[in-house]
C-alpha cells in the first residue's frame, strides 16, 4: 500500500482561555472605545485595527494585564510543540492591538514580518463572524504554477480541494480561542458575514535568547542593546 509523507507543514496552535463574562464585556468596551479613533482605514469594508489607529501597545495597558498573563500557557505549549527550550529563550510582546470587524469588513492577505510569533485572541466572536484564512500561493505540493488556484477548481482540473492541494486554508476559531502561528505566515480575514461586531486582539511577539554567547543567529537579550544616541 502506498504511503504519503507530509513534509514541512505550517502548524497553528489553537487553545482556549476561559475569560469570565464581566471581564470580557469590560475589555470589549475598552476596544470599542479605542475604535472611535479612526486615523486610518477609513474606506468602507476595511476592518479597524488598533495598530494603525494609535492603539498598538495593549500589552502595556493595565486593563489587559490579566488577559495577557493568560496567553503565557498557550505560548509555552507552542514552544513545547516545536521543542524550543523555554529555559533558554524569552518571549516579548512588542505590539498588540484590538481589531473591530463589522458586517462586510475584511483584511487582505498580509504577514507581520517585523515579528516572530503572532497570537490572535477572539474576545467576542458572534456566530458567522469571520475566522482567518492562511494563504500559500506556492505550496510545496503545487507542482505546476497556479494549479491549486480557484480557476483550476472552477474548471474542474482540480476536482476538490483539501489541505494538501490548497492555496488557502480557512480556520473557524470560536469565541475565547487563541491561535498562535509564525508571524511570517501569510493570512487574511475574509468578509464578516455577521452584522454583529467581532472583536479580537492581535499580538506580535519577538523571541530572544537568554544567553547569546557563541550563537550566530537569534536575537540577544534586549537589555544588552544600546540605542544610538
Ligand atoms: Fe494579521
Amino acid at each position: 500500500m502506498a504511503k504519503l509523507f507530509h513534509l514541512f507543514p505550517l502548524s497553528v496552535l489553537q487553545a482556549s482561555i476561559h475569560l469570565d463574562a464581566d471581564e470580557r464585556m469590560r475589555l470589549v468596551d475598552a476596544i470599542l472605545e479605542m475604535g472611535q479613533d479612526r486615523l486610518a482605514q477609513k474606506a468602507p469594508g476595511i476592518m479597524w485595527t488598533g495598530d494603525l489607529n494609535g492603539h498598538e501597545l495593549l500589552h502595556n495597558d493595565p486593563r489587559f494585564a490579566g488577559l495577557f498573563a493568560r496567553f503565557a500557557q498557550p505560548l509555552n505549549e507552542y514552544l513545547e510543540f516545536l521543542r524550543v527550550d523555554q529555559q533558554k529563550v524569552q518571549l516579548h510582546f512588542t505590539r498588540s492591538w484590538g481589531t473591530i470587524s463589522r458586517g462586510g469588513d475584511s483584511t487582505q492577505a498580509h504577514s507581520h514580518m517585523q515579528s516572530h510569533i503572532s497570537l490572535v485572541y477572539y474576545l467576542s466572536k458572534p456566530a458567522d463572524s469571520s475566522g482567518i484564512a492562511f494563504v500559500n500561493k506556492d505550496s510545496p505540493n503545487q507542482f505546476a504554477p497556479h494549479l491549486f488556484g480557484p480557476p483550476m477548481v472552477s474548471r474542474g482540473i482540480v476536482r476538490e480541494t483539501q489541505m494538501y492541494n490548497s492555496q488557502k486554508i480557512y480556520l473557524e476559531p470560536q469565541q475565547d480561542d487563541v491561535l498562535i502561528f509564525p508571524s511570517k505566515a501569510l493570512h487574511e480575514i475574509p468578509p464578516n458575514r455577521s452584522q454583529a461586531v467581532r472583536v479580537s486582539i492581535a499580538c506580535d511577539i519577538v523571541l530572544t535568547v537568554r544567553d547569546s554567547s557563541g550563537l550566530e543567529y537569534m536575537m540577544p537579550d534586549p537589555r544588552s542593546w544600546k540605542a544610538l544616541s
